[in-house]
């Protein structure tokens, strides 16, 4: 970052909740300046997409008026069925040639109409085919115009200055990912997925270098809604005892529901992966990392382990990070402050 240059608060928008959080990196080490979150109401974010751009809008405002996040210029998250993300292989192209001609290039390899989707890559190696053609891999993002632009509307009509837009799974692994860390990685490929309330993104990297992204519409809501309908309890009275649940507190027929639900989170998740094993030829998937609120859903973790045969563990975005919060508050925010942190530390990216 430029000496004197704004800081960036990262603003993750999902469904259940904003949050906001600045995180301020120098020789000593990382530091969470700022977090703030506040709750949205139902039905303002469905799928991953503003529904309600009036009351997000608001919401943002509320948020910087009454936290000191101390920096008005914002980078916003997004994941959602608007945007894809591919492996593809095109000629070879130098990188600028790539980015002037990438709208021609993707074209072919997206569902939406090239002149309607704001495009992203990240060139992953060379090589040569059958015809002795000098080619690349890319992972090719593409996002409607038209839903990047809601977002950004929605943010700047709260007062705040839009420094940029990035992929929710792509800050998710900038915040938690060993390499982003300064860790050492495993070998193989590892997983990251963030089970929200709505939505559940699936990263696959090798060595910090993200090689599959899916986004799937379903999230811990889903939980709660069973419960409401099948035990005939309001959404509030569901919530309150899937959390119930989640701290010990039995009841059977919750129990065989929640189980249930959690077996479905479980079988997508599986196929993701699965796909980019087999359909992609990926490496194996060697471990886990689990973040997100629905990530604290009763049997989660245990049944992805059993599933996936593969090593699970909670995400700790927080770990080794200097900050002012509560040792109480840290372990109820760890699970959901990945993906603000990470879009605030969106100047480190690849
Ligand atoms: N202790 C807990 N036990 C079970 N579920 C929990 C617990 N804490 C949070 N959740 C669930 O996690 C979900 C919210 O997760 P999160 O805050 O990560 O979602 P979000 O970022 O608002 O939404 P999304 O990312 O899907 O747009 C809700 O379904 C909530 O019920
Ligand atoms: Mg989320």
């Amino acid at each position: 970052m430029q000496i004197g240059a704004a800081p960036l608060v990262g603003l993750d928008v999902g469904t259940s909740a904003l949050r906001a959080a600045r995180v301020s990196s120098s020789r000593g080490g990382s530091q969470l300046a700022a977090f703030a979150q506040i709750p949205l109401p139902v039905g303002a974010v469905v799928d991953g997409q503003i529904q309600d751009h009036e009351v997000v809008s608001d919401a943002i405002s509320r948020l910087w008026k009454r936290s000191k996040l101390g920096s008005d210029k914002v980078v916003v998250g997004l994941a959602n069925h608007r945007v894809v993300v591919r492996q593809v292989e095109l000629p070879y192209l130098e990188e600028k040639e790539l980015r002037d001609s990438i709208r021609f290039q993707a074209a072919d390899h997206v569902p939406m109409p090239a002149d309607e989707a704001e495009f992203d890559f990240d060139i992953l190696g060379e090589f040569t085919n059958d015809d002795g053609d000098r080619m690349m891999n890319v992972l090719l993002v593409a996002a409607a115009t038209e839903m990047v632009e809601g977002f950004v509307d929605t943010v700047q009509s709260a007062g705040l200055d839009v420094a940029g837009v990035d992929l929710s799974p792509f800050a998710v692994a900038r915040a938690i990912s060993p390499e982003a860390r300064g860790e050492v990685g495993g070998a193989g490929a590892q997983a990251i997925v963030d089970v929200g309330a709505g939505v559940t993104d699936i990263l696959i990297h090798v060595g910090g270098e993200p090689r599959f992204v899916r986004i799937l519409l379903i999230g811990g809501d889903g939980i709660t809604s069973a419960l409401a309908r099948e035990l005939d309890l309001s959404l509030e009275q569901a919530e309150a005892l899937k959390f119930d649940l989640s701290k010990g507190v039995s009841d059977a027929d919750a129990y065989d529901i929640v189980a249930r639900e959690v077996d479905v989170l479980v079988e997508e998740i599986r196929g993701s992966i699965d796909y980019y094993t087999t359909r992609e030829k990926g490496e194996e998937v060697s471990s886990v990392l689990l973040t997100g609120g629905g990530s604290l859903s009763q049997g989660l973790l245990q049944k992805l382990e059993l599933g996936l045969q593969t090593k699970v563990e909670l995400a700790a975005p927080l770990a080794g990070v200097r900050t002012k919060l509560t040792s109480e508050i840290q372990k109820q925010v760890e699970p959901v402050v990945g993906t603000a942190m990470g879009l605030s530390m969106w100047e480190a990216r690849r």
